[in-house]
């Protein structure tokens, strides 16, 4: 198995040492700053005796060594910087992603992509757009993230383990992001028959600005650990064609009576991507909040793409 990984900064980085020390797949790692990727490579390697594993990575600026990848992940583009939101970063972006999506569609045309640079949503449209692959082969990591911090700060506020909450968030990877109160369960039971409901607010407010309280924490660059972790897991998924359901950013053709967009929704994933996405009962109120969701990402869509129409 291969996985490559555009973009070996903090993210890219992280994942490579995930997906070689779980020897999982062969690793290609690559960035403009070929001898930082050189770099990083040999460091991993040099790891390898102590962790116990026979697997290689390769540190590269050649987008030739990408080929026959199962999986391309990529990470290329700038992370915010303290007081910035995601969606600043989309001019910016843009054009790495249309460039990196270009050499990814000559040299591994048959891979699966999975996108992580931000704004996460408009980046996935953008690959898919600019790849042209088959709408399963081109996913978004988000809600995987996102959930995952939701029940982090429920079980934690609760003193439960993080095992009995289950949740799910749809929409944006953005400041629309919809916590689904009513699929949020702790043991089972309803959340909202077990914390009052301030409380719960100031979660999902939490929650949706979790990336922005991390991002001024550090002070330069941001989360890594968390994404890396649940890219990894996409990727267990498709290569072990485990056929999970987790949420993350698809291409709609009419799911959710939306179309032309990428937006975060449950996607069961599998070995050939994306197999099916769900479509779950939402109340008014969840409704009304996954369509607002849905025209933000709309407008940095348009954004995005009159940004590349006016420069050409
Ligand atoms: P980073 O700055 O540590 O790494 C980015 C790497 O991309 C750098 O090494 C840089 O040299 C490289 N790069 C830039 N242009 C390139 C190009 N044209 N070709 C190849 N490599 C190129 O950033 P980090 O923290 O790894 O984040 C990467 C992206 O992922 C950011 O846009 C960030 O906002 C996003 N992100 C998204 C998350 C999500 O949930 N979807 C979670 C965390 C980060
Ligand atoms: C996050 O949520 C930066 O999107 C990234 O941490």
């Amino acid at each position: 198995m291969k996985v490559s990984i555009i973009g070996a900064g903090a993210v890219g980085a992280t994942l490579a040492q995930r997906v070689l020390e779980s020897g999982l797949a062969d690793v290609v790692l690559v960035d403009i700053l070929k001898d930082m990727a050189k770099g990083k490579a040999f460091d991993l390697l040099d790891a390898s005796p102590v962790v116990g594993h026979e697997r290689n990575i390769t540190g590269t600026d050649n987008y030739e060594d990408i080929k026959d990848s199962d999986i391309v992940v990529i990470t290329a583009g700038l992370p915010r910087k303290p007081g910035m939101t995601r969606d600043e970063l989309v001019a910016k972006n843009a054009a790495i992603i249309k460039d990196v999506a270009l050499k990814v569609k000559a040299h591994a045309p048959k891979s699966i992509i999975i996108v992580v640079t931000n704004p996460l949503d408009v980046m996935t449209y953008l690959t898919y757009k600019v790849t042209g692959f088959p709408r399963n082969r081109v996913i978004g990591m988000a809600g995987l993230l996102d959930g995952s911090r939701f029940i982090y700060l429920i079980a934690s506020e609760l003193g439960v383990p993080r095992s009995s909450v289950e949740t799910c968030i749809l929409g944006s990877h953005g400041d629309t992001m919809v916590p689904l109160i009513s699929k949020t369960k702790v043991g089972g039971k309803p959340v909202t028959d077990i914390m009052e409901r301030g409380k719960l607010e100031a979660i999902v407010n939490r929650t949706c600005d979790r990336g922005a309280e991390i991002v001024s924490l550090l002070g330069s660059g941001s989360a890594f650990y968390s994404p890396s972790a649940a890219v990894f897991k996409m990727v267990d998924i498709i290569l072990n064609d485990k056929k999970e359901t987790v949420t993350a950013s698809a291409y709609l053709e009419g799911e959710y009576s939306l179309k032309d967009l990428c937006i975060g929704v449950p996607c069961r994933i599998g070995r050939a991507g994306i197999e099916k996405i769900v479509e779950l009962e939402l109340s008014q109120d969840e409704k009304a909040a996954f369509l607002k969701s849905a025209e933000a990402i709309r407008s940095l869509n348009r954004d995005c793409f009159g940004r590349f129409a006016a420069s050409q």
